[in-house]
C-alpha cells in the first residue's frame, strides 16, 4: 500500500491488516501521519512513490499493490501544482513500471469523482468522459488514464477505484468536514466557498474502504469502479449539521471568496461495484454524528496537527489566524 499513512488509506490498512501482510510505501507528507497507524500491523517504509528504488524496496515480493499515495486537497493544487504532478503523472509510472517489471500480479489506483468534473443532473458512469477542472483532479486523471494504458499495452492487471468525498476520523482538517468540526468546537467562523450551494456526494471512510477491497479482489482488469456515498447534499446542509451537533448557531457561518473554477456538483453511478457485491452501510446523518465524536474525544490527534504546519496554511488559505483556546467537549 502507498500513502497508507494518510486518511483513507489508513482505514483500508485497519480493515486488511489483519488478514494480510502489509508494506506501507509512505512520504509522510503533512497529511501522511504516524500515528493513523498506530496499533496497526504494517511494515512501514518512509519513501516516495516516484523515488524507483524506494519503490522496487518495498513492493518486492508483494501479491497487489493499492496506490492511495497522493496530494489529495484541491486549494493546495490551485496554489502549486508541481508536486500534483510529481506524484499523480510520475509517481502513477514509477509504480506502474516496477509492478510490471517485478511481476505483481494486481494493481489497484485509488481515483476520485473529481476527474469526470462537474455535472448538473444526473450521475456519471464509468464510461463518462474525462473532464476534470483542477489542477488536483487533472493530475489524478492523468494518473487513471496511465494506469489503463498499462493495462492495455502491456496486459497489467489492473483495476481503478473512483471514490466520492469521503468523510470520517482521521481527516487531515484542510477538508470541509473536520476544517469546520474543529472551528466550531472551537467558537471559530466557518468559511463557506461561494454561496455554499455546491453539491457533494458524501461517503463514509470505512464503507470506501470495503469497496476498495472488494474491487481488488473481484474487479474486472481493465475497468474502473465509481464509489458514491448514499447522500448528496448541499455544503451549508453539511456546515448546518455541523453547528448542530457541535451545540453552536448559525452566526458562526461567513461566507468567503469562491474557489477558482469551484465544482457545482459531483455524482456518481455505482451500479457496476453494486454487482460485485458491495453496498454502503453508513448514511450521512449518522457517519456525520460519529465524526463529530471522534474529534471531540481526540484532541491528541489533532493538537499536534493545529499547532504545527496547518496553521501557517490556515493563514495562506484564509488570510486569517487560527482560534487559540479551548474546544468545547
Ligand atoms: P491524504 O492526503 O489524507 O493522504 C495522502 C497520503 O499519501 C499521505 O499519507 C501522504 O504522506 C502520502 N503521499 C503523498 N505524496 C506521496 C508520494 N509522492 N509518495 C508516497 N506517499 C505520498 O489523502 P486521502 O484523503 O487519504 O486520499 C487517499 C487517496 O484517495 C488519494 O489518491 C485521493 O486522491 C483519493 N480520494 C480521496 C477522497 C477524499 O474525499 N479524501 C475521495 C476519493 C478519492
Ligand atoms: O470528491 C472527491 C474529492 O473530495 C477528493 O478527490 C479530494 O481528495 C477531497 O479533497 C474532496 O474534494 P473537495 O474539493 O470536494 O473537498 P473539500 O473538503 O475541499 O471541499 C468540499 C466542499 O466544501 C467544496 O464544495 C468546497 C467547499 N469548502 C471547502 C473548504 C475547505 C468550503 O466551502 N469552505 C472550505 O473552507
Amino acid at each position: 500500500m502507498t500513502g497508507a499513512a494518510g486518511f483513507i488509506g489508513s482505514t483500508f490498512a485497519r480493515l486488511v491488516a489483519g488478514e494480510h501482510s502489509v508494506v506501507v510505501l509512505d512520504k509522510l507528507t503533512y497529511a501522511g501521519r504516524r500515528e493513523n497507524l498506530e496499533g496497526v500491523d504494517v511494515d512501514l517504509h518512509e519513501g516516495a512513490i516516484e523515488d524507483r528504488s524506494a519503490v522496487r524496496g518495498a513492493m518486492d515480493g508483494c501479491d497487489a499493490v493499492v496506490n492511495f499515495a497522493a496530494e489529495s486537497h484541491v486549494d493546495r493544487s490551485i496554489a502549486d501544482q508541481d508536486v500534483f504532478a510529481r506524484t499523480h503523472v510520475i509517481g502513477t509510472t514509477v509504480l506502474l513500471d516496477a509492478a510490471r517489471e517485478l511481476g505483481v500480479p494486481r494493481y489497484l489506483q485509488v481515483s476520485t469523482d473529481e476527474v469526470y468534473g462537474s455535472i448538473e443532473s444526473g450521475s456519471f458512469t464509468e464510461e463518462s468522459a474525462l473532464d476534470p477542472s483542477s489542477p488536483y483532479s487533472a493530475t489524478k486523471a492523468a494518473g487513471d488514464l496511465l494506469v489503463s494504458a498499462h493495462a492495455h499495452t502491456y496486459g497489467l492487471e489492473a483495476v481503478i477505484c473512483r471514490g466520492s468525498n469521503n468523510y470520517g476520523p482521521r481527516q487531515y482538517p484542510e477538508k470541509l468536514i473536520p476544517l469546520c468540526v474543529l472551528n466550531a468546537l472551537h467558537g471559530d467562523r466557518l468559511p463557506v466557498y461561494g454561496d455554499g450551494h455546491q453539491i457533494r456526494n458524501w461517503l463514509y471512510v470505512e464503507d470506501f474502504a470495503r469497496a476498495i477491497a472488494t474491487v481488488l479482489e473481484r474487479g474486472e482488469s481493465g475497468r474502473a469502479y465509481n464509489v458514491g456515498g448514499p447522500d448528496e447534499c448541499e455544503n451549508l446542509h453539511v456546515i448546518g449539521r455541523v453547528l448542530e451537533l457541535t451545540g453552536r448557531d448559525a452566526s458562526l457561518i461567513e461566507h468567503v471568496t469562491d474557489r477558482p473554477g469551484h465544482d457545482r456538483r459531483y455524482s456518481l453511478s455505482s451500479d457496476r461495484v453494486r454487482e460485485l457485491g458491495w453496498e454502503p452501510q453508513t448514511r450521512f446523518a449518522e457517519g456525520l454524528e460519529r465524526t463529530v465524536d471522534w474529534y471531540r474525544d481526540n484532541e491528541w490527534w489533532w493538537e499536534p496537527i493545529r499547532s504545527g504546519e496547518y496553521r501557517a496554511y490556515y493563514e495562506r488559505q484564509y488570510g486569517r489566524v487560527l482560534a487559540d483556546g479551548d474546544a468545547r467537549r
